[in-house]
């Protein structure tokens, strides 16, 4: 470590800084937020002194600096990056333990490698025999290079000593920058080690993908700062119990966000789902109460999932909301607008609901069915089998439109669903063509879909 970059400890909240830890912040005030950094040399602070300035360029004469987006030879991934990895830019990929994160990438860095891409994948979590062992189940690794280790100098030599098309580092959590003193995975550790990665990938052209542990509630561990610092952040995400995965975009700065992936875990690796919807709602019980579909519409493609609801009068105390698959808050908000709005009494039952299959729908385009799904488990009355709904509630429950309406009825269309319950809102801007087919039960209020329904 050079003199002019020894570590201070920088306050996270108010950007203080302290050549000592301390446990409160002295200008802030804030407690535990002093974090260790790397001490940088004041920039720019002599004005006059043009060396090495940049200057301001005309935007529209940037096209053509643009490099070609790489296939990652997975169709579903490529979809969420949207076209492929774009070089230069950094990717975190975020998933619980054993969703397949490394399995995913390693995928990518064959089929890359299959193309004639360099690749490189940087192992800090596993062996490098453990990693070759999985590589071989999942085909030929010809032309794929292995690092082994947890130091980023290490990464930072072999990105310098040859170009990789597509870099994997796994895990961003298992590298250490040895200036700092920080263990691996703390906050100042990742943030020096994400920027440092950053950088090379910028250098150096490489569609670089970090993995990132997440936190118990799912979201990604270390700072936020993490996810500014990258370009696409994805969550690779499913419930170890079933074999789908949904790959789902939450920030992307080359591509769209939003947009889902779908997987399934299978002897020798993750397969692709081109078409979901059929998937979701195979296993649909016929005629059971409490069971509705809904077209969802998370990213460009809609998708057919099944909505499950159980209810029983609540034995003791505070009635129960459980769910799975589901927003908690919106099960609860529903419920209420249901019982205070629509006339069903639904505030002193147990109320458990999940999305079956495993998925996770996160859209208010999904009220209309859970509350269906809510109704039917309550009067012990199934659904007619050809009907599916979609549609938001409001609070004073009243259905509001949603977007991509004719994408969800042309897939609900597509897997025989002939009755279609939705808001009148987004029936109203159905063409001709987009209705045919179906019959539309276009509603203004909750009540007025439920009572079409049952
Ligand atoms: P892994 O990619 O190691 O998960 P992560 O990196 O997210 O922790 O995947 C581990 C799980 O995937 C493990 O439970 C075994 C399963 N798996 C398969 O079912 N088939 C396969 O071909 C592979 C490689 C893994
Ligand atoms: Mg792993």
């Amino acid at each position: 470590m050079s003199k002019t970059e020894k570590s201070v400890y920088e306050c996270s909240d108010c950007g203080a800084q302290s050549p000592k830890w301390l446990g409160r912040c002295p200008d802030c005030g804030a407690w535990s937020t002093l974090v260790e950094t790397r001490a940088r040399a004041a920039a720019g602070k002599v004005i006059g002194d043009m060396r090495g300035a940049r200057v301001p360029l005309p935007l529209g004469g940037l096209l053509h600096e643009q490099v070609p987006r790489v296939p990652t030879g997975l169709g579903e991934l490529d979809r969420v990056l949207g076209e492929g990895a774009v070089p230069g830019a950094v990717t975190l990929i975020g998933g619980d333990p054993g969703i397949g994160k490394s399995t995913l990438l390693m995928q990518v860095c064959l089929a890359a490698a299959r193309r004639g891409h360099s690749v490189l994948y940087v192992t800090g979590e596993e062996s490098a025999s453990q990693v070759a062992l999985r590589a071989a189940r999942l085909g030929s690794s010809d032309g794929v290079m292995l690092l082994a280790t947890t130091e980023l100098a290490d990464v930072e030599y072999a990105l310098r000593a040859a170009t990789f098309a597509i870099v994997i580092v796994d895990s961003i959590q298992t590298i250490r920058a040895s200036e700092l003193q920080s263990s691996p995975g703390s906050v100042a550790q990742l943030r020096e080690v994400a920027s440092r990665l950053t950088e090379l990938a910028r250098q150096g052209g490489a569609a670089m993908f970090l993995i990132g542990h997440v936190t118990k509630d799912g979201s990604l561990a270390g700072p936020k700062v993490l996810e500014h610092l990258v370009d696409v952040v994805l969550s690779f995400e499913g419930d170890g119990t079933h074999a789908y995965r949904l790959l789902r975009g939450q920030k992307n700065r080359f591509g769209p966000t939003h947009e889902i992936g779908v997987f399934e875990m299978v002897a020798d690796g993750l397969r692709e789902v081109p078409d979901p919807s059929s998937l979701f709602i195979s296993e649909r019980p016929d005629r059971a109460a409490g069971s509705a579909v809904v077209a969802t519409a998370e990213g460009s493609r809609p998708m057919l999932v099944e909505i499950q609801a159980l209810v029983a009068p609540a034995q003791y105390g505070a009635p129960r909301r459980v769910v799975t698959g589901l927003d908690s808050n919106r099960l609860a908000v529903l419920l209420a607008v249901l019982q205070r709005k629509a006339g069903i009494q639904v505030l002193d039952q147990d109320v458990f609901a999940s999305v079956a299959g495993g998925a996770r729908v996160d859209e208010p385009a999904v009220d209309l069915a859970l509350c269906a799904a809510v109704v039917s488990a309550l009067r012990e009355r199934a659904l007619a089998s050809g009907l599916l709904a979609f549609g938001e509630v409001g609070l004073t429950g009243e259905l509001r439109s949603v977007p991509r309406a004719a994408a969800r009825v042309a897939e609900a269309r597509k897997l025989g669903f002939g009755r279609i319950v939705l808001p009148k809102a987004s029936a109203d801007r159905l063409t001709g063509a987009e209705r045919a087919g179906v019959e539309l039960v276009a509603a203004v209020r909750l009540d007025d879909a439920l009572a079409a329904m049952f």
